[in-house]
């Protein structure tokens, strides 16, 4: 058993930028060919470039997750590159700050639309070329601490994620017949644009008064001393589209620094 990546076809989703961009950095660095897809075209392509640059091998597509037929299509395209599809990891997600009786019908569909239900559709899509290439496959879908305690201003994104951690057991019951290992990365406080969104969302809502103030409250006490830089998650990433973690499925793996412990 060897735990390699070299050469596995991969595409990670919402990797144009932040922690979908580490954890692709993070697997062509180990020999993967990686898929950058991202609804951004600019950064997909721009991040594709640095990691070739770099010596790696990468391709940027674009992507819209919420969407099947452009979900069919990055895998289709992935499958004509590089021959095959090895793994998926569905990263993309967005976020909204919201105190929780402001929550509108549209926000709820559209963090759930992305979080949820792009997710779902990942699942489906890369588990029929699984199948159709006839079984084995790595399937990795970002959660978050979100998806294991609720966060009041974030109740239809902490919502979304618990969903990610449901969709990643029930996958994991339908497809282990196929040997497709589907298992999910629960990051903490990531320092990405996201958090910056979320921290101005913070500061939006008046729950508070100071810029980073949100951000630095939620990082106190973690356990190891900091938040998390994007670069964390990758390690965890290429054990889980690795051979190591064959025998693991329907798992949501918590790498926030010790923030939850479960
Ligand atoms: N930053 C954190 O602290 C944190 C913590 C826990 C979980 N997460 C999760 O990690 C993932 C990545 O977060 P991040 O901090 O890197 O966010 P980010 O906003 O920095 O990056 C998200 C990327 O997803 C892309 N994207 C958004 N909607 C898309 C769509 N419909 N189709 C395809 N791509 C789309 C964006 O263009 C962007 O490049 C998300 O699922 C997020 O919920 C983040």
């Amino acid at each position: 058993m060897s735990n390699s990546i070299e050469d596995r076809s991969i595409i990670v989703t919402g990797s144009g930028r932040g922690i979908g961009r580490s954890i692709a950095e993070g697997l062509a660095q180990a020999g993967a060919r990686v898929v950058i897809a991202d609804i951004n075209a600019e950064t997909a392509e721009a991040t594709a470039a640095e990691i070739r640059e770099a010596g790696g091998r990468a391709i940027g597509l674009a992507v819209d997750v919420t969407d099947r037929a452009s979900t069919q299509a990055l895998i289709a395209r992935t499958v004509s590159s590089y021959g095959r599809l090895d793994a998926i990891f569905n990263n993309a997600g967005i976020a909204q700050v919201k105190q929780f009786n402001d929550i509108t019908e549209d926000d709820w569909h559209r963090v759930m639309d992305v979080n949820a239900m792009g997710v779902l559709i990942g699942i489906q899509e890369a588990s029929k070329q699984f199948i159709a290439q006839g079984g084995g496959g790595k399937i990795i879908n970002t959660a978050s601490i979100a998806g294991k305690q609720g966060y009041e201003p974030l109740a239809h994104y902490s919502a979304s994620k618990f969903a990610v951690v449901a969709l990643t057991q029930a996958a994991a019951r339908a497809f282990g017949k196929h040997r497709i290992n589907v298992n999910a990365i629960c990051p903490g406080v990531v320092a990405t644009d996201m958090w910056k969104l979320i921290d101005k969302g913070f500061k939006d809502e008046g729950l508070t008064s100071r810029d980073n103030e949100a951000f630095e409250g939620f990082s106190a006490g973690i356990l190891l001393g900091r938040p998390s830089h994007p670069e964390d998650l990758a390690g965890v990433s290429i054990f889980l589209a690795s051979a190591g973690s064959d025998y693991m499925t329907g798992q949501s793996l918590v790498v926030d620094g010790g923030m939850v412990l479960v």
